[in-house]
């Protein structure tokens, strides 16, 4: 008779897992504040801190001393205004960033390109009334990615969900020469309570409305396979579906029909969530991190964007 419990013992239930996590195919958000002149504790996001142009390349070089392979970079402009422009300031505070790094570290700099934490209304796009304008955004979207690349980024993250905003970055890149730069394209991005605790650490909350114009319906499976569909076509060579726990099924379809390079967004609140019960004593933390990270890449993601990457690389061998 066939019992399952043979393989549960210590040792053998280790060799036979068939999903292993390792800090190789973590990403870190790092969040850049050019007003601050010290790291600064996000107070939603227990344990998680905004860095100063100053305190960021020994955060980088940190992360990649243990084996974090890439950082997602998000930043915190001094002034916005209506149009977003600090967004493609050759000395913007993403430009800088960037820099900065890669004078440091050899560490895979990624960048999140969006208007929403520029622009004076906090939406991913111009506006025009209530309107979040979306051909009239492309250009924008196409003339910050070449300002990353020429400031040495790795990897574009196109994260505002405008229609065809891959396509019109893919071309600005081109005619740029960046032919070879690669995008990682939040494509099947939803309109997620889940960014709630984000919105303070990036400052990104919106003026007006909400996003649900832009970003995908939380009940829609098969329009996910749309979008990445969409993006791929338009030029796309990573694909992301977000937030990560909540979707596990859409990230399930998307890796086995696409077979492309597959992303994982463990969001903010995913993060918050674990973190504040285990502030409690509801959770134990360790044990919580480890199983969200598994089911995440169970179900079929290739690389995991996480507030915990750094954490899990501190530990990486302890279980
Ligand atoms: C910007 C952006 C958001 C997140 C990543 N890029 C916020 C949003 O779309 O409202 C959320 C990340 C997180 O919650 O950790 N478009």
């Amino acid at each position: 008779m066939r019992r399952m419990r043979r393989l549960r013992k210590p040792g053998i239930r280790e060799m036979v897992a068939e999903t292993r996590l390792s800090a190789k195919s973590m990403i870190q958000p790092i969040f850049v504040d050019e007003r601050i002149t010290e790291p600064m504790a996000i107070e939603a996001m227990p344990g998680q801190f905004r860095q100063s142009l100053g305190s960021l390349a020994t955060e980088a070089a940190l992360l990649e001393d243990l084996g974090v392979p890439a950082v997602l970079l998000f930043g915190l402009p001094a002034i916005k205004d209506e149009v977003g422009s600090a967004a493609s300031d050759p000395e913007g505070v993403i430009q800088r960033a960037i820099r900065l790094i890669k004078e440091t570290t050899d560490i895979v700099v990624i960048t999140d390109l969006c208007l929403c934490e520029y622009t004076s209304h906090g939406h991913c796009g111009l506006v025009r009334g209530d309107e979040v304008l979306n051909d009239e955004t492309l250009p924008l979207l196409g003339e910050i990615a070449t300002s990353h690349a020429e400031a040495g980024a790795d990897i574009i993250a196109p994260s505002g969900m405008m229609d065809h905003m891959v396509r019109a970055i893919r071309v600005a890149l081109d005619l740029e020469g960046y032919t070879e730069m690669p995008i990682l394209s939040y494509a099947a991005k939803y309109a997620s309570t889940f960014y709630g605790p984000f919105r303070e650490a990036a400052e990104s909350g919106f003026a007006f409305g909400d996003r649900k114009g832009y970003q995908m319906d939380p009940a829609n499976a098969a329009e996910a396979l749309w979008e990445v569909q969409l993006d791929i076509e338009e030029g796309a060579d990573m694909v992301m579906v977000k937030p990560a726990m909540p979707y596990l099924d859409v990230l399930r379809s998307v890796k086995d029909i696409f077979g492309m390079p597959t992303a994982a967004y463990q969001v903010s609140g995913e993060y918050s969530m674990i973190a504040a019960a285990a502030e409690r004593g509801w959770l134990d933390e360790r044990a919580a991190i480890l199983e969200s990270l598994t089911s995440i890449k169970r179900a079929g993601a290739d690389m995991i964007i996480t507030y915990w990457a750094k954490e899990f690389a501190k530990g990486e061998g302890r279980s």
